[in-house]
């Protein structure tokens, strides 16, 4: 089979959505993804780079590569079921490192099945390395929270960019050069959901939360999915941490949504523990891989939420 990955064309996005969906599908045997976009959404966002695997002119693969300032990682990775074990996802991972090589990224990962030794070996091949447990998880939505801390939503303020500026200075607090202000734009350009920045004064924010809620965007219907949010290093970290979540909890009453969805990486293990201790559920067991096998922002005391998914 002549196989060529190069980028995505806009044309081939329905194509690349139906791969994604019925790869995921046949492989979990159940639908995971309803009326989320994943590969749309991504597609249009300016830090992300969509790969496409082509045979003979057709489309037969995807890869979403993101980029998140010196932090980068990839997926959702698809190929159409009739081609599995013959070398695809390989060309489409290998293409990836020099996505990853251009933009100079210093911590790359990717989210994948705990449960399968085969997503390992792949991923292995290229030098990323399990580590820790990522836990894809939820609650109900019960109403508003009184707000212990003062929040608010970045689609009320009329200086984006000093707010972005402030949220890169946040995270790169946490770990130098990273920075997802290509999410908030997404999000905010898309409209796909908010930003919440926890705090008085929300150009020095105590954290950040970056939301998606509904159908089209990452969440889904009758969800509000936190697919980024941050507390500020320092004592008061897990006193924020509460704050955020309550934020995110007010926020999700307020679309709707009946559930509110997040991932955390265990070796956050304060951020974990706190999160069960909330009320949160595991839906789904992921691991993370790393690019060096380096721990990045996952270590004990890191109040951050995300998944790679
Ligand atoms: C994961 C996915 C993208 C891989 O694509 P692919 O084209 O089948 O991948 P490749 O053929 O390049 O590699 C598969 C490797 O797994 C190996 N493999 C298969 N079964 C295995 C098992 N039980 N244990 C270990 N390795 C296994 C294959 O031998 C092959 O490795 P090799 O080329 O070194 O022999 C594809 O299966 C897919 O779309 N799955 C559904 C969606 C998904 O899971 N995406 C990734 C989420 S992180």
């Amino acid at each position: 089979m002549d196989i060529e990955v190069r980028p995505l064309a806009e044309s081939d996005l329905d194509t690349a959505d139906l791969i994604f969906r019925d790869a995921f599908g046949t492989f979990l045997g159940t639908d995971m993804f309803g009326d989320t976009d994943l590969v749309r959404t991504r597609f249009r966002a300016d830090h992300v780079v969509a790969l496409g695997a082509y045979a003979d002119g057709e489309l037969i693969g995807s890869n979403l590569v993101t980029r998140w300032g010196s932090v980068a990682y990839f997926g959702p990775l698809s190929v159409t079921p009739r081609l599995w074990d013959r070398g695809v996802g390989a060309r489409l991972v290998d293409a990836t490192l020099g996505v990853f090589a251009e933009w100079g990224v210093t911590h790359q990962g990717l989210f994948t099945f705990a449960h399968s030794p085969r997503h390992h070996w792949l991923y292995q091949k290229f030098g990323f390395w399990p580590r820790f447990l990522t836990a894809i998880m939820s609650r109900e939505v019960t109403g508003v929270p009184a707000a212990r801390t003062a929040w608010t939503r970045l689609t009320e303020m009329p200086d984006r960019a000093a707010v972005v500026a402030a949220c890169g200075e946040l995270t790169g607090a946490i770990l130098p050069g990273l920075d997802v202000r290509g999410e908030i734009d997404a999000v905010i350009d898309q409209k796909l959901g908010d930003v919440l920045l926890l705090g008085d004064d929300p150009v020095a924010p105590h954290a950040l939360a970056v939301c998606h809620a509904g159908a089209g965007s990452e969440a889904g219907s009758g969800f509000c999915y936190v697919k980024f949010a941050a507390v500020r290093p320092g004592r008061d970290a897990g006193a924020h941490f509460s704050g955020l979540l309550d934020a995110c909890q007010a926020y999700a009453a307020g679309t709707g949504a009946q559930h509110l969805a997040l991932g955390v990486n265990t070796a956050r293990h304060e951020a974990y523990r706190h999160l069960v201790a909330s009320g949160f559920r595991t839906d789904v067991p992921g691991v993370t891989m790393h690019r060096p096998n380096v721990e990045g922002y996952d270590r004990a005391g890191v109040y951050l939420i995300d998944d790679w998914r």
